[in-house]
């Protein structure tokens, strides 16, 4: 793994959002795998910045985001596909029908993960795979188990990753949902390259078991290890306890 360490979140997001413009300068139909949550706030600031000053221009490139709340519409505010209108949809110039997303609302979650894996592959697969990682060492909803899903699927959150996201459910933990639809550990794998985005104290010991640590189910985020192209870019909070 590719592991550089930003002196704070800023300067981490402004990397990411280089590589990002770059890649898109490269390759404008480009296919991109998009996280939530509160690591890539500042990524998507940037993004957005440089796409209304005429440095990225996203008209052609697909989107697909890593998960969705099951039983959560579309637009409710707790979900992720609203997440992103507010963050980052809205503010650029994507063309709507290459942007994509899991249906939490989906009458049978089972056939919307696979016409997801169906789309995805539709696609050409992702080129770029932008990551979070959970605390407890989860990336996409890929909660450390005794074994892990090697594609899209319904998975059961775990108490702490529900907590993480109360702030999106007025902070009540009861309203945040059991379940959800995340793409799976071999979707994740198969990105042609990976960039993984940590920030915080709080992300020491799931940062250190991905890179230092053995290859283990309840490290979902160690099998990253097997990729041969990822970055890791942290602060230096979350690289602290780093061999
Ligand atoms: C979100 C996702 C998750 C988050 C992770 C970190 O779409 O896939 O894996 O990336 O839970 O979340 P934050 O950034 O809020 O700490």
């Amino acid at each position: 793994m590719n592991v550089t360490i930003f002196s704070g979140a800023a300067a981490l997001a402004a990397a990411v959002a280089d590589i990002v413009a770059e890649r898109v300068r490269r390759s404008p139909s480009l296919v991109l795998g998009l996280p939530t949550g509160r690591t890539p706030l500042g990524l998507y600031r940037q993004l957005v910045r440089a796409s209304r000053e005429g440095g990225i221009d996203f008209s052609r490139v697909t989107t697909f985001n890593l998960d969705e709340f099951l039983g959560v519409l579309c637009h409710e505010a707790g979900s992720y596909r609203q997440y992103m209108e507010r963050h980052f949809f809205r503010h650029v110039n994507l063309d709507r029908r290459q942007v994509h997303f899991l249906d939490g609302a989906a009458d049978d979650p089972q056939a919307e993960c696979d016409r997801y894996e169906t789309a995805i592959e539709a696609a050409g697969g992702i080129d770029l795979q932008i990551l979070g990682i959970g605390a407890n060492g989860h990336i996409g909803f890929n909660e450390p188990g005794d074994r892990l899903v090697a594609r899209t699927h319904v998975v059961r959150l775990r108490v702490e990753t529900r907590r993480a996201n109360a702030s999106l459910f007025g902070g009540d933990v009861d309203r945040v949902p059991r379940y959800a639809l995340s793409m799976g550990m071999a979707t994740i794998l198969h990105a042609r390259a990976i960039v993984l985005m940590a920030t915080g104290a709080e992300k020491a010991g799931c940062v250190a078991a991905m890179i230092n640590g053995p290859l283990a189910t309840r490290t979902p985020a160690s099998f990253l290890q097997l990729h041969p192209e990822v970055r890791v870019l942290l602060d230096q909070a979350a690289a602290r306890t780093l061999k």
